[in-house]
């Protein structure tokens, strides 16, 4: 297992410095997070989507100029949640009314807990500190469409534990009914980066992937240090699990991924043609400025028995 940033622990605030700080926006909308030593994240209810992660001032995640943030559109940036299907649905069967990438990144989601930690006193040092936010959703809390779409009693607890230079997030399905069913996962982040010309993704040599913006087809990876010169839109598959992939900027690590019980990896560009025909895509050279490294488990379907519960995390850690 990725070795927790946070144990689930509350601890009291520290007497002699500064604590994380969490608030609760007057509208309801979000939850922002702060640590003494600055870093920090914000995560709106809407889709419990992280839409802001900042580490020594600098922002992490991209965000469109154009994202819908109100809650009626899913949010072009950040890390929207994909469950219980990745991309489009199934054509027939049951299935086949839920929306692209399912309805998590749709709907309200409930804020239910925030826990820190902090170093003990006589050693203080604000890179031990860390606060996690917890997040939930279930069949209870779904749109009448979504449940005639999915229609299995479930809960979710997504997890957001920021520390000192590292985000993790985790997702723990729970089956609540009596009967198994079937589902995908993935958390769809986008990382800023300066130019998307200098960037080269290592760690996927060697893996399977399928090929979207080639028919699905299927290849397998030849490049130690991946470029992306055009659109992208892949699905590695059975990924060795606590391999780090790691995202480097002019040839300097920029960010480190590590997935615990997620084998599959998406790495999603749009390019020039695919972000002008996204309306809420902005500035369009913006494709620029972003890629996605997207943690999951889509390839096939995870089957889950009642009163099971499947953990998949997702540790990035911004080097600068
Ligand atoms: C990626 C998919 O995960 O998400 C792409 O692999 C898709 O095929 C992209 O285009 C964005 O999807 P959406 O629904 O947010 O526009």
């Amino acid at each position: 297992m990725v070795e927790r940033a946070n144990k689930p622990a509350a601890i009291p605030v520290s007497p002699t410095g500064p604590s994380p700080h969490v608030i609760f926006t007057a509208d309801n909308s979000r939850v922002v997070a702060s640590l003494p030593s600055g870093e920090s994240v914000e995560v709106l209810l809407h889709g419990a989507t992280v839409v802001s992660w900042k580490s020594a001032g600098t922002e992490n995640l991209f965000l469109s100029d154009k994202a819908v943030l109100d809650g009626k559109k899913p949010v072009r940036g950040g890390i929207p949640l994909v469950f219980p299907v990745f991309g489009p649905p199934p054509s027939s069967g049951p299935l086949s009314t839920l929306p692209q990438h399912g309805f998590a990144r749709s709907s309200r989601w409930e804020f239910l807990n925030q826990s820190s930690s902090e170093a003990s006193t006589s050693a203080r040092s604000a890179a031990d500190d860390s606060v996690k936010l917890d997040f939930g959703l279930s069949s209870s809390n779904l749109s009448p469409e979504s449940l005639r779409a999915w229609p299995h009693k479930f809960s979710i607890i997504y997890s957001v534990t920021l520390s000192k230079s590292t985000l993790q997030t985790t997702m723990l399905v729970r089956n609540e009914s009596e009967v198994s069913f079937e589902f995908q996962l993935l958390m769809h982040t986008y990382l800023r980066v300066t130019d998307i010309g200098q960037v080269t993704v290592s760690g996927l040599n060697g893996a399977s992937y399928i090929d979207k913006v080639k028919s699905a087809s299927k290849a397998q990876e030849t490049q130690s240090e991946l470029g992306i010169s055009g659109e992208m839109d892949r699905v590695y598959t059975g990924l060795q699990p606590q391999k780090p992939v790691v995202v480097s900027q002019g040839g300097k690590p920029r960010f480190e991924v590590i997935r615990d019980n997620l084998e599959d990896l998406v790495v999603w560009n749009p390019w020039i043609d695919k972000a002008a025909g996204m309306s809420d895509f902005a500035p369009q050279e913006a494709y620029k400025q972003m890629i996605c490294i997207e943690a999951g488990a889509v390839n096939g379907w995870q089957k889950l028995e009642p009163g099971d519960t499947f953990e998949g995390v997702c540790s990035m850690k911004s080097v600068l």
